[in-house]
């Protein structure tokens, strides 16, 4: 049995004992009991808010599941995917039999992205200490590279100072991509790394996204692109999780949940963005704002070709005034040829084209539907131009500019 203490740090940089929760011992197969149960203070605090607002409503009453699945899927979304949880396993050097998501909880503590600590019964939160200096950049994407090399067989990974820096800035931040933390005198930011099996220029193409999204009139956190030696680039992301006027000190923290875990969602589902705007409706802060916002980002995702759009990649973020909407993040054209989308618009997962988008956006009853298709085509068929500003090789500008102009068409090839 692992017992924790879920702490919740504000937006503020206090910190409330939120909840307790109890993990029972697994079975042969890994599956283990779980609980969670609100305290008493945090019920009784003004500053209080369901850190879940469907699964884990503001209650006296225990809520039980199996692992991490819902009702806990909130829990779930404060630990790293699947290079963050390598790296945390690493760093904590985690025997096979400790491995499960109870004792990730546990080595993560305060380190992980969002609002959520977990900490033994009884343990104050310690300061956080995951990221690294920006002046480390070159050495941590070294260190990334080898380890990349190296994870598929841990006992070979050499651990020395620099690799240390790694697992402490690597283990946090999710996503399947190596990354970590950085900071410098204007905050925290999220370093995403080339991989080794990239066949593409990955960070290029993000970047060039991400300035695409923002003329597309998407918010997106700031991003720049860091140049560095062997014709290595890293893309940072500022982080849209700590309270900027908090930065420098970067103690306020905003809750962050996932559509994934709001949607109680696990494994292989089936949903449509419609579900997502839905649910902005039902538990948002501002739907008015923020159901456009969620359509604009879908017509994006659909005429750039950005079909890794799981659950996972739309999140949002809290404090006692309500659940918004996010910035977009994760945004990348077509790059495995997939075509199909995770999420269906509508029916499918094929791409509609931008008067169908329209149409749809009309009978969700999205306000501006029409120009906001017309306002993000415009700013997507300039992918050429924003890519080669971003120096993305030129073959692959031609590839992906050839699949937007098809996205953009009204009448398509079948
Ligand atoms: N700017 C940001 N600020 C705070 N959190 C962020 C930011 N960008 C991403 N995240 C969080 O980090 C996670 C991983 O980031 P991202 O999705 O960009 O990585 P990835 O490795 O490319 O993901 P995937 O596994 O979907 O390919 C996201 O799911 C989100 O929870
Ligand atoms: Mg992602």
């Amino acid at each position: 049995m692992i017992r924790l203490d879920l702490w919740l740090t504000l937006a503020t940089g206090e910190k409330l004992r939120a909840a307790e929760l109890a993990f029972g011992d697994a079975d042969f197969q890994g599956r283990y009991a779980s609980a969670f149960r609100y305290t008493p203070d945090y019920l009784a605090d003004a500053r209080a808010f369901a850190l879940d607002p469907a699964a884990l409503p503001l209650s006296e009453q225990e809520f039980h599941g199996k692992q991490l699945d819902t009702p806990l899927l909130a829990l779930e979304d404060a630990l790293p995917d699947d290079w963050g949880r390598r790296l945390l396993i690493l760093c904590h050097s985690l025997p096979r039999g400790c491995q499960s998501e109870p004792y990730l909880l546990q080595a993560l503590a305060g380190n992980g992205l969002g609002a959520l600590g977990f900490y033994p019964p009884g343990q104050t939160p310690g300061g956080e200490a995951n990221a690294a200096s920006l002046l480390e950049l070159q050495a941590l994407l070294d260190a990334a590279q080898r380890l990349e090399q190296e994870v598929g067989n841990p006992g070979n990974a050499v651990i020395d100072d620099t690799t240390r820096s790694l697992l402490a800035a690597g283990s946090s931040p999710g996503g399947a991509r190596p990354k970590a933390l950085v900071y410098d005198g204007t905050g925290q930011w999220i370093a995403k790394f080339p991989s080794r099996s990239d066949d593409v220029d990955m960070v290029g193409l993000e970047a060039a996204s991400l300035e695409l999204a923002r003329l597309a009139g998407l918010e997106v956190p700031d991003f720049r692109l860091v140049e560095l030696d062997h014709n290595r680039r890293v893309l940072l992301v500022k982080r849209f999780d700590l309270n900027p006027l908090n930065s420098i000190n970067m103690r306020g923290r905003l809750h962050m949940l996932s559509f994934r875990a709001l949607l109680q969602a696990s494994g292989y589902y089936v949903l449509r963005y419609f579900d997502l705007i839905a649910a902005l409706r039902q538990h948002g802060a501002q739907p008015e704002q923020d159901v456009p916002r969620m359509f604009r980002q879908m017509v994006f995702n659909a005429l750039l070709g950005n079909t890794d759009d799981h659950l996972k990649n739309f999140c949002l973020l809290a404090d006692a005034s309500g659940y918004r909407l996010s910035p977009a993040f994760d945004l990348l054209p077509d790059t495995g040829d997939r075509r199909e989308h995770v999420l269906l618009f509508d029916l499918t997962p094929l791409p509609p084209s931008p008067a169908e988008l329209a149409a749809l956006g009309r009978k969700w009853g999205v306000s501006g539907a029409a120009a906001i298709c017309q306002e993000v085509e415009a700013a997507v068929l300039r992918f050429s131009e924003v890519a080669a500003d971003n120096k993305v090789p030129a073959n692959e500008i031609t590839r992906f500019a050839e699949d937007i102009a098809r996205r953009c068409r009204t009448e398509r090839q079948p």
